[in-house]
């Protein structure tokens, strides 16, 4: 008889399951203070918790396949109608929904990094091939390279991912570059999961109407401040759109999720709110911690910030574990372009974001 695992697809083998040991100890212990997950630090509005209550009363029924939630998407986005909207549980559910699209086993998907990690865990499961185009460090800046995208395209490659802003690197790329890759034709996600805190106006959306090889991706996690909710969407050709949507599971979304998300979505001074709070905050953390000396601060335009820390002395390592002595979690990066120094952290609430500035003084030996 053979062993069990002899039956696995060889490419699962010994695949874990995701946990991010930082979310859980942050559960664990609701003192500590959540600054590296990129979630936002303010609870839904009155008006979202209202339909969460409202649906949560029919729960007792299966959820249709979310039309209204889609045609207002559609509208805010001037796109024509629902057929151009996908939603998923979450948006890394819509990565997964993609994926399994186009992948089959041997196949590429270039990612610039670093990057999000989701595109990586799903491409896997495919047993999709990961090739990691890293951006260009130089000036203090991490750069984006489209050049260096388009060169590592081959016969195999299947998608090509950009996240816009980045995460972690917290910046855009220029609009010009998109359309360059998109020319290749090759199915061209762009992860747009933060780009609220810019505003739509920096959206890609407009190449979907050009370019049936783009797909833009956003979520209610950020932003909308709706992580625990889990609702995502996709963007894109109604005839793209539609083929992708051969992969949802029946009733994938549910109906509290749905309606709570139109509420938000119609709640745009709940969205103003929290995104004028967060920008406020990404320039107070960034003028603070500028005047560390060999400090790098990446320029952000979400709800997170990228530093190297590499010249001053210190590791990355080390600043997270000052920070976790006063109860703060952070976010570490791997060694990367020679340094050890990297590390992020999360917009908190507003006593929060203070500590985290006097606690990397203190560490950085700065005085006040
Ligand atoms: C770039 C990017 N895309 C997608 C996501 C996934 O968000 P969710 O699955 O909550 O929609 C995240 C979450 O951190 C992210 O940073």
């Amino acid at each position: 008889m053979k062993k069990v695992e002899e039956y696995y697809a060889p490419w699962v083998k010994g695949i874990p399951m995701y946990i991010s040991d930082l979310i859980e100890k942050a559960w664990r212990d609701p003192k500590l203070h959540r600054m590296m997950s990129n979630e936002n630090p303010l609870p839904p509005s009155d008006k979202v918790l209202e339909a969460m209550v409202k649906y949560g009363k029919m729960a007792n029924r299966y959820p249709d396949q979310g039309l209204v939630v889609r045609t207002k998407i559609a509208g805010m986005n001037g796109l024509d109608g629902p057929y151009n909207v996908m939603i998923g549980n979450g948006s890394s559910e819509v990565y997964d929904n993609i994926f399994r699209m186009f992948i089959e086993p041997g196949q590429e998907v270039i990612q610039h990094t670093p990057c999000f990690g989701i595109y990586q865990l799903r491409g896997t499961l495919l047993g999709a091939k990961m090739v990691n185009v890293p951006m260009v460090y130089k000036d203090r800046y991490l750069h984006f390279d489209p050049e260096a995208i388009l060169q590592a395209v081959t016969d195999k490659t299947k998608i090509i991912v950009v996240a816009n802003p980045n995460n972690p690197t917290g910046n855009f790329m220029d609009p010009k570059h998109f359309v360059t890759i998109a020319e290749s034709g090759i199915p061209f996600i762009i992860d747009e999961a933060y780009v609220e805190y810019a505003g739509l106006k920096m959206s890609q959306v407009a190449l979907t109407k050009k370019y049936e090889n783009v797909i833009i991706t956003r979520t209610l996690s950020k932003a909308y401040g709706l992580a625990g909710m889990r609702f995502g969407y996709a963007l894109g050709a109604k005839p793209v759109i539609d083929q992708i949507s051969g992969s949802l599971l029946p009733w994938n979304v549910g109906t509290i999720p749905m309606w709570a998300a139109l509420a938000a979505f119609e709640d745009q001074e709940g969205l103003a709110e929290r995104v004028k709070f967060n920008n406020a905050v990404v320039d107070f953390i960034t003028e603070s911690l500028s005047v560390i000396p060999g400090f790098v601060v990446f320029p952000s335009k979400a709800n997170y910030i990228l530093f190297d820390c590499g010249a001053t002395g210190k590791t990355g390592k080390e600043a997270l574990a000052y920070a976790e002595t006063k109860g703060i979690i952070l976010r570490g990066e791997s060694k990367k372009y020679g340094s050890d120094g990297w590390f992020r952290v999360t917009i908190g609430s507003r006593e929060e974001n203070q500590l985290f500035v006097d606690t990397m003084l203190e560490f950085f030996g700065v005085k006040k």
